[in-house]
């Protein structure tokens, strides 16, 4: 394909969520919550979900102050077998839907070789079969009204961040999903939207749940709200892929100039940040107690 032809791909016009109907999967708290209501006070009908009933509730108020015929669905998105039914109620509730976000997801801190076998399953369910399971049950309805379907993924999709390598490789396994999906329906001749915006780091609870190791993050984290610029920003250019904050960008273009010096940089990096912290480095697998 041309650089023309990619270009004449591209919405020529910022993205107006006015009107749309916008489900925006995980939104009890954090990034959905902020962009539930972004896209309320910007005139979406928004569908709010999750597990946590009544921070559904508090997020729908602010919701409908905004778009009153927005609604809220409890559900378990572990629940692959719930899914094509949950989909269907979405459609029906909100008569229809343009814009497919998936939000939910779990974080895992922990060293590479400590990943119990239960969390390896929860991580994948929810972070990657899950959304994968929902697009496809709505891909029909979404295709049919030119719309769009957008995954939050992470920057550890692309860079490889330290304690974090079941939760990377699941962020990973999502933003290559994106591709392959955007390339299979630019196969079918579909104009349906496929993105990903790789958050780095936004204040929310992802960093304080429990059965977690403790962040080793130095980065300034920004205000939640500012996943909402980013989603209709990347909607709007029609991109594949947009991070947040922008300057994550520049990062898997100098990764893959040089990968292992990349991988290198990241260990002494932690090693240092570790001992800033007074934290000692994990012990290999095979040390033992
Ligand atoms: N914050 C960051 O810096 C950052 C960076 C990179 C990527 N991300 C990604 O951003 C997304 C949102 O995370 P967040 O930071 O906003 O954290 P959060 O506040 O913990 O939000 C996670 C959301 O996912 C929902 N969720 C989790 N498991 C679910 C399940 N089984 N079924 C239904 N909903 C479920 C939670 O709702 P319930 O608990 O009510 O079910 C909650 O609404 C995640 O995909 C995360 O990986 C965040």
């Amino acid at each position: 394909m041309s650089e023309t032809e990619v270009e004449q791909r591209r919405e020529p016009t910022p993205f107006d969520p006015a009107g749309r109907r916008v489900l925006v999967t995980g939104s009890s708290s954090g990034l959905g919550a902020a962009l539930a209501v972004g896209l309320a006070e910007r005139g979406a009908v928004v569908g709010v979900c999750g597990r946590r009933t009544d921070r559904l509730e508090a997020v729908l108020e602010l919701v409908r102050r905004h778009s009153p015929d927005s609604r809220a669905w409890t559900v378990d998105l572990a629940d692959l077998d719930g899914i094509d039914a949950f989909a269907r109620r979405v459609v029906e509730d909100l008569g229809g839907l343009d814009v497919l976000v998936n939000n939910a997801g779990i974080p895992k801190r922990r060293w590479a070789w400590e990943h119990r076998p239960d969390e390896i399953t929860q991580v994948l369910r929810i972070n990657v079969e899950s959304p994968i399971r929902l697009t496809q049950a709505l891909l029909g309805e979404l295709d049919r009204r030119d719309g769009h379907v957008v995954f939050i993924g992470s920057v550890a999709a692309r860079l490889s961040p330290p304690n974090e390598a079941v939760y990377s490789a699941s962020k990973a396994a999502v933003t290559a999903y994106a591709e392959g999906l955007r390339v299979d329906l630019g196969v079918a001749g579909s104009s349906l939207g496929v993105h990903v915006v790789q958050p780095g780091v936004l204040t929310t609870e992802l960093f304080t749940l429990p059965d977690n190791d403790p962040s080793l993050s130095d980065v300034e984290p920004l205000d939640a709200g500012e996943i909402v610029g980013a989603v209709l920003g990347v909607l709007g250019s029609g991109r594949v892929e947009g991070f947040v904050p922008g300057w994550f960008a520049d990062l898997p273009p100098v990764k893959a100039g040089d990968p292992d010096g990349f991988l290198e940089g990241a260990v002494a990096y932690t090693r240092g940040r570790l001992d800033e912290l007074g934290v000692d480095p994990p012990r290999p697998p095979g040390a033992g107690d």
